[in-house]
């Protein structure tokens, strides 16, 4: 049953311990998602790392997010320790091999690994609303002022142009309320200050450019082998809504640029969701319908997401429903809730008359799991008690002079390593506040030395005391018109882009 159209997982037990059968998860279902979960110390992280060497090895280029720096292993080769070595023996793992897999490393703080960068137009209203946490008054501003950015072809890459645009936005507030609708001065200062507390937690590192190609996370090796790109996300995780708001972000990006591919006999790539209760913590209900809409269409993509996390009762029931794969490890049942993780965990699997779910759950040991992959025809398969493999690469954190090297040689070394900041609203709106005052010195310039020679008729041209307002307003709007001219228009309807993005707009 395990050959190159599956990735071997463990052995499923029989009622008396006794060896049964290998498990495996079929790759041409490797894109209808899953799920692994546990409580702490359980075996998540060792069974995220044997399903991301499976994938790679089948020529999956995967995606994941290493919360304690214990995946960061899997760039190493491993070594024959005596618990993994009997483990492997218990599986009927044989011969089992030792391997270092081609790990591409990233951080968003571009610490731990490339720096990944987003632009704030990519980013897009919604997601940003969510990351700033804004009330619906001040997402309201937040959609008006990437309408504006949009009409009047302002880029949004940065935080400054954000910044930019909105004290522009402040200014102009009694005028831009009359045409869209309530902007009023304090929404826009929360939304001001609430950039503030994010530039001061690092995400300005963030936002801006050279942004992440997509194609560099779907990479393979010259011998076939899909590229493992590992997240740096412990001090992601001291910021879990950026955390979560970025993972979002990705996902979406990922749906938007890959074409509709139908039933592949593999997937095209793998993205593993850990800490995955962080992105539907208080998530407003219009956010968890979107993640719920961009996992079920992104299966069509030939993309599979696995989440990771403690309890299945962090997962919404309709998120939940579209899992097929699954490996549940040990629940501790105390507390009711987490008797009531159990049941639900328990119920959501095909019953083996062989044993009870519920109680099983409690007993697993550790690297040991109730798994149920999809069979033929998608089905789930009856649930198994499953002793999963020992990895093939080191299990545990490597050393920051590895890091170091794996990082320099990687195959996207210098590509994103230093941020570019070409001219975008904060430069457009500065150089037009600039051009609007000189214009307004000028004019005072003019009046002061020339009002004595008004000619009839030509008020508009040197301005008096009543026009002079009026006067600037024209320079302004010239100003607005001739960045329009200079941006281009064919940045005009793409700035928002990404599935969350151009849905939140539809609303
Ligand atoms: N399949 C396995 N084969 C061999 N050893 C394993 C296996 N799974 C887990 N272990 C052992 O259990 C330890 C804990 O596993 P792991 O780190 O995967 O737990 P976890 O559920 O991710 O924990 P946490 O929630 O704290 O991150 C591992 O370091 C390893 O020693
Ligand atoms: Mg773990």
């Amino acid at each position: 049953m395990v050959d190159e159209t599956s990735i071997f997982i463990g052995a499923s037990r029989k009622p008396d311990d006794s060896y049964q059968r290998a498990e495996a998860l079929l790759l041409r279902y490797g894109n209808r998602h899953g799920l692994v979960t546990g409580a702490t110390g359980t075996g998540k992280t060792v069974s995220l790392q044997i399903l991301a060497e499976g994938f790679s090895n089948a020529g999956v280029p995967v995606f994941c997010a290493d919360i304690k720096g214990d995946l960061s292993g899997i760039s190493m080769m491993g070594e024959a320790k005596d618990f993994l070595v009997k483990r492997a023996g218990e599986v009927k793992l044989d011969p089992y091999q030792f391997q270092e897999f081609p790990v591409i490393f990233w951080d968003l703080f571009g610490e731990q690994g490339h720096p990944i960068r987003a632009t704030i137009s990519e980013m897009g209203p919604l997601l940003l609303s969510r990351l700033m946490n804004l009330t619906e008054a001040q997402e309201g501003v937040m959609n008006i002022a990437f309408r504006i950015a949009d009409e009047e072809g302002l880029l949004l890459l940065d935080l400054k142009d954000l910044q930019a645009l909105l004290a522009n936005i402040a200014e102009r507030a009694d005028e831009l309320s009359a045409r869209y609708g309530n902007v009023t001065k304090p929404s826009v200062g929360a939304i001001q200050r609430t950039l503030l507390v994010l530039e001061q937690q690092g995400a300005a590192n963030f936002f801006g450019e050279p942004a992440l190609r997509v194609a560099d996370l779907m990479r393979t090796t010259r011998d076939g082998r899909g590229a493992i790109s590992v997240l740096a996300a412990d001090k992601l995780m001291m910021n879990p809504r950026l955390y979560a708001t970025f993972l979002l972000w990705l996902m979406s990006e990922l749906f938007e640029e890959l074409p509709e591919v139908g039933d592949l006999d593999r997937p095209k790539l793998v993205f593993f969701f850990d800490e995955a209760h962080l992105l539907f913590e208080d998530a407003p209900k219009v956010l968890i319908d979107r993640v719920e809409q961009v996992v079920r269409l992104i299966r069509s993509k030939g993309v599979g997401v696995y989440f990771v996390t403690q309890n299945p009762l962090d997962i919404p029931e309709k998120v939940l429903a579209q899992l097929g794969n699954r490996v549940q490890h040990a629940l501790r049942a105390y507390t009711p809730r987490e008797q009531q993780a159990v049941r639900t965990a328990a119920e959501t699997f095909r019953p083996n008359p062989d044993f009870d779910c519920a109680t099983a759950i409690t007993q697993l040991a550790t690297g040991e799991a109730l798994v149920s992959m999809l069979e033929d025809k998608g089905v789930p398969a009856m649930v198994q008690r499953t002793l999963i493999r020992p990895p093939s690469s080191r299990l545990g954190p490597i050393t920051p002079d590895e890091r170091r090297k794996i990082i320099a040689e990687s195959p996207v070394a210098g590509q994103y390593d230093q941020a570019v900041d070409r001219e975008s609203a904060f430069e457009i709106l500065r150089k037009k506040t600039k051009e609007a005052q000189e214009a307004e010195a000028q004019a005072k310039q003019q009046n002061s030395g020339g009002s004595r020679w008004t000619i009839p008729g030509f008020d508009d041209v040197l301005g008096t005391g009543n026009r002079r307002s009026s006067n600037r307003q024209t320079v302004a709007e010239a100003a607005i018109k001739s960045v329009v001219r200079s941006v281009g228009s064919s940045v005009g309807r793409a700035i928002v882009r990404g599935i969350l993005g151009s849905l939140a707009r539809g609303r």
